[in-house]
C-alpha cells in the first residue's frame, strides 16, 4: 500500500508520462486531494463547455459524478474515452428521476395539458432524460443559465415540465415572476400531480426531486447565523429550498458563489449554503474574509467524495496498463438526442 505522498507523486508522474493524451476535469465539490490534479476546474456548466472544447485528449478522467462523465462522453469525439474513477459516484438527485418514470409522467400530463408543455432538465440527470428532452423539443440547463433557459422555454410553450430538482425550478421560476400558486408538483412515486386548482393556471410542473446536500440547509440555520453573526452575508445555492433562498441575502450557482466571495471586500463575513469541500476551500483561500458554512454540521456530497486519491490513481494506472476501467459510454441513439438538448443550452 502506498502512502499518500507516494500516491500523489505517482499521479504526477503518470500525468507527465501521458501529457496531452490525458485530460482531468474536476468539479469544485471534489476533495482537495483530487482537485489538485485537475487540468480544469469548474461548475457543471463550465465543465460541460470544457468537455466540448477538448478535442485532443485520448482519455478524459472525469473527477465529478456520473451524469457529468456522461455529459463529457456525449460532447466528446468518438475516439475519446471518458473514465469515472469510481462508478459508485452517482448523484442522489439524478437518481430521483428515471426515464421510465419520466415517460409515464409525460403521457399522463399530455392528457391533462395537451401540446402546451416543454420539458427542461437540469444537467443533473441521466443521459436518457436529456435525450427525452431533446426529442420533445426541450433542453438542458444548469444553475448558471437557469433564468435564460426558462425564459427561452416560456417563449416556446405555456408550461414547463422541470426535471428533476423542484427547488431550482421553483426558485428560478419565482424570480422570473411566476407565482407559487401557478406551480404544481409531479410526484413520480404516486404518479400524480399535486394540484387541486384550475389546470389552466399551471405554468410550472416541478418534478419532486431534490439535492440531499443542499436540502440540509434550513431556516433554523439562517436564523442562527443572523443571531450570532448579524454582519454576515448569507449566500446559498438555488438547489436549497424556497424558504432558505428567500431568507438568504443572495443565491447563485457554484460559480457565482465563488466569484461573489472572491470579489468581496476584506473583512467581510460569508455564511455559505453549499457543498462542504468547496466551503472549506474558500475558507482556506480567502484568508482576509471570514467564510463558513451556513450549516455548522457541514454538508458533504457523499457521492462526490467517492472520487478520492486511491481511485484516481487506480483509474490512471488502468490507462497505462492498456485496460481502462469504468469507461462511461452513452449509446449512439441516446447520444444524438441528448446532444440536441445540450446544444440548445450551449448555443444560448
Ligand atoms: P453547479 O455546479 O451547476 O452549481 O451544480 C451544483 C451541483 O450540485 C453539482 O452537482
Ligand atoms: Fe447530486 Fe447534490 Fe451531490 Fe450535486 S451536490 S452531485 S446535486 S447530490
Amino acid at each position: 500500500r502506498l502512502r499518500q505522498d507516494e500516491m500523489e507523486q505517482r499521479v504526477w508522474d503518470i500525468k507527465e508520462q501521458l501529457g496531452s493524451r490525458l485530460f482531468i476535469p474536476g468539479h469544485y465539490y471534489q476533495k482537495d486531494e483530487v482537485i489538485q490534479f485537475a487540468d480544469a476546474t469548474g461548475d457543471s456548466l463550465q465543465l460541460a463547455k470544457v468537455a466540448a472544447e477538448n478535442k485532443e485528449a485520448e482519455y478524459i478522467v472525469f473527477c465529478g459524478v456520473h451524469f457529468m462523465a456522461e455529459t463529457a462522453d456525449i460532447l466528446s469525439e468518438p475516439e475519446q474515452t471518458v473514465l469515472l474513477p469510481d462508478r459508485r459516484a452517482g448523484c442522489s438527485m439524478a437518481d430521483m428521476a428515471d426515464i421510465k418514470q419520466v415517460r409515464t409522467a409525460w403521457n399522463i400530463l399530455q392528457d391533462l395539458f395537451g401540446d402546451t408543455m416543454i420539458p427542461l432538465t437540469y444537467v443533473n440527470s441521466t443521459a436518457a432524460i436529456k435525450s427525452f428532452c431533446g426529442e420533445q423539443e426541450g433542453a438542458t440547463l444548469t444553475s448558471s443559465n437557469a433564468h435564460r433557459m426558462l425564459t427561452w422555454a416560456f417563449s416556446k410553450k405555456e408550461r414547463i415540465l422541470f426535471l428533476p430538482d423542484q427547488h431550482l425550478g421553483r426558485n428560478t421560476a419565482y424570480d422570473l415572476g411566476v407565482p407559487l400558486e401557478n406551480m404544481a408538483v409531479w410526484d413520480p412515486i404516486q404518479e400524480k400531480l399535486e394540484w387541486d386548482g384550475d389546470l389552466e393556471q399551471v405554468q410550472m410542473i416541478l418534478w419532486k426531486g431534490h439535492c440531499s446536500v443542499h436540502e440540509k440547509f434550513t431556516i433554523d440555520n439562517v436564523e442562527e447565523v443572523r443571531a450570532q453573526h448579524p454582519d454576515a452575508h448569507i449566500i446559498v445555492h438555488p438547489e436549497c429550498s424556497f424558504d432558505v433562498v428567500q431568507a438568504a441575502d443572495e443565491n447563485g450557482s457554484t460559480n457565482k458563489i465563488i466569484e461573489t466571495i472572491r470579489q468581496a471586500p476584506a473583512g467581510s463575513k460569508w455564511a455559505v449554503g453549499t457543498e462542504m469541500n468547496l466551503v472549506n476551500r474558500l475558507t482556506k483561500e480567502e484568508t482576509e474574509k471570514a467564510v463558513f458554512s451556513l450549516n455548522p454540521n457541514m454538508c458533504p456530497c457523499l457521492t462526490m467524495n467517492r472520487i478520492d486519491l486511491p481511485h484516481l490513481l487506480w483509474s490512471l494506472e488502468s490507462i497505462l496498463e492498456g485496460e481502462p476501467h469504468h469507461i462511461i459510454q452513452v449509446d449512439e441513439e441516446t447520444k444524438q438526442w441528448s446532444l440536441t438538448a445540450l446544444d440548445r443550452m450551449l448555443t444560448r
